[in-house]
């Protein structure tokens, strides 16, 4: 039988049986971690003399042989056995003989799969950090860069008030640095032992799962067995923050590509991150960024798969839960493959500012700066607000705008209003007149750059 559990069958599972049932063609990608976890089980078996001293070295000679096997392209991942677990138990026995049968002692592929996968999230949640971390640097040095660079800033997709380029990328790093911090949060949960909970009730062995904790480098055990091997919150948890950066990233890639087009032309992606048409000679299409925005639904699409498939499972594990690894690796691989291009992208974009502070002398930006000023001559704001929106209705009626009305103008609306109101309406005078901190003056944006880059030394 090749079944761990054959002998209680009288026949062996049917071979379309088999096929359904086994997960070896996805879960060998934890085949490192299953392999350092066995070898943190056995040293703890030894230390609590459940195994021989000369029975761990030579489990440890085996599996670590295992990990050089699989480096060197020697193991057959293709046959028909129905998990890693197995797979890595029979080649160890292979290798060594009757003393390989004694790793599986006081576990139960139950927990060694939970501990797996813990595992394998752990190393993942270390490198995505370690992208969000470099995309956030990227962003500063942009920010650093366009701080004078005034632009639009859009409600409802229409100009709404001037700010610089720099607060807009600012708007980002503040996104990006919380999702850092939450995916951060999430590792602490993750980083929980749940081996040695057996396959739902421990083991009436003496171990010690603090031991093997310590080994493994985990910073607590799980405290109740059947919580252990029954949940998969921690993976529910992941791909939350997963879909939360894919959120955050696909609206940046969205305003990439409504800045590369014809329509704004803030800025030109580099040739290197664009793609033509097979028919139309002229186009240069925004494809990366588009795909980024698309891969956003598979993320969004892994954390409905998991959150439906755990949704009233009975505890403790149940087969349902193999279901957890594909979503899983999916929206793993996904986001990290977004956010390793993506910095690509930004840093070799070309910013067109001359178009950025052009495309706010139309539409009327400086408005609310036309109402600000009559309240700084004691005007109740919404008395302002009326008056500075006569104002823009009159510069539309007759084809003007509020720099180019006249002064004579301006008084049939207010008398208040004086020559000096021009100066005030000035789009750069309105972006440095917001020094509020978290304002796109250069000088509030100045110091929360300061700020951030405190934080990125701090969680680099
Ligand atoms: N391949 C299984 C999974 O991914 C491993 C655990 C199997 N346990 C069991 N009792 N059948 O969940």
């Amino acid at each position: 039988m090749k079944q761990l559990w054959g002998s209680r069958f009288s026949k062996e599972l049917s071979e379309t049986a088999n096929n359904f049932n086994s997960s070896l063609r996805f879960d060998k990608r934890l085949s490192k971690y299953d392999i350092e976890g066995s070898i943190a089980h056995a040293e703890m078996l030894s230390l609590q003399g459940i195994i021989t001293e000369e029975e761990k070295t030579l489990i440890i000679k085996g599996l670590k042989e295992i990990i050089e096997d699989i480096k060197g392209g020697k193991i057959n991942f293709e046959c028909d056995l129905e998990d890693i677990h197995t797979l890595v138990e029979k080649i160890l026995t292979e290798k060594i003989g009757d003393t390989g049968k004694k790793l599986h002692t006081a576990r139960s592929r139950n927990d060694q799969v939970a501990v797996d996968i813990r595992m394998y999230v752990k190393e993942e949640i270390q490198e995505i950090k370690r992208e969000l971390i470099e995309l956030i640097k990227v962003l500063l040095s942009i920010a650093k860069e366009h701080k004078d660079t005034i632009m639009p800033g859009y409600t409802h997709l229409q100009r709404a008030q001037p700010i610089t380029f720099a607060h807009h990328i600012g708007a980002y790093i503040e996104m990006f640095k919380r999702d850092t911090e939450r995916i951060k949060d999430t590792y602490k949960r993750v980083n929980i032992l749940p081996l040695g909970a057996g396959a739902l009730a421990t083991s009436p062995y003496n171990i010690d799962r603090y031991k093997t904790a310590e080994i493994l480098g985990f910073d607590d055990i799980c405290l109740n067995s059947i919580d252990a091997v029954s949940d998969r919150d921690f993976v529910i948890e992941t791909i939350s923050d997963l879909s939360m950066i894919m959120m955050h990233t696909s609206r940046f890639c969205e305003e990439i590509i409504l800045w590369s087009s014809r329509e704004y032309q803030f800025i030109k992606i580099d040739d290197g991150y664009s793609t033509g048409s097979s028919l139309m000679p002229q186009k240069k299409n925004p494809d990366i960024a588009e795909l980024i925005r698309g891969k956003t639904g598979r993320v969004y699409g892994a954390l409905v798969s998991i959150l439906t498939t755990m949704k009233s499972l009975p505890l403790a594990y149940n087969k349902d839960m193999q279901e957890d690894k594909e979503p899983l690796f999916d929206a793993i691989d996904t986001v990290k493959d977004s956010l390793f291009i993506i910095p690509e992208i930004i840093k070799t974009m070309e910013v067109n500012k001359e178009k950025m502070i052009n495309a706010c002398r139309e539409g009327f930006l400086n408005a609310t700066d036309a109402a600000d000023y009559l309240v700084k001559k004691g005007v109740p704001f919404r008395d302002a607000h009326k008056d500075a929106g006569r104002a823009v209705k009159y510069c539309i009626e007759n084809e003007k705008t509020l720099d180019t009305m006249e002064i004579s103008e301006y008084k049939k609306i207010n008398k208040l209003f004086e020559e000096d109101i021009y100066k005030y309406i000035d789009i750069k005078k309105s972006v440095e007149s917001r020094r509020v901190i978290g304002g796109p003056s250069k000088e509030a944006v100045e110091k929360v750059l300061k700020i951030n880059e405190k934080w990125v030394k701090e969680n680099e």
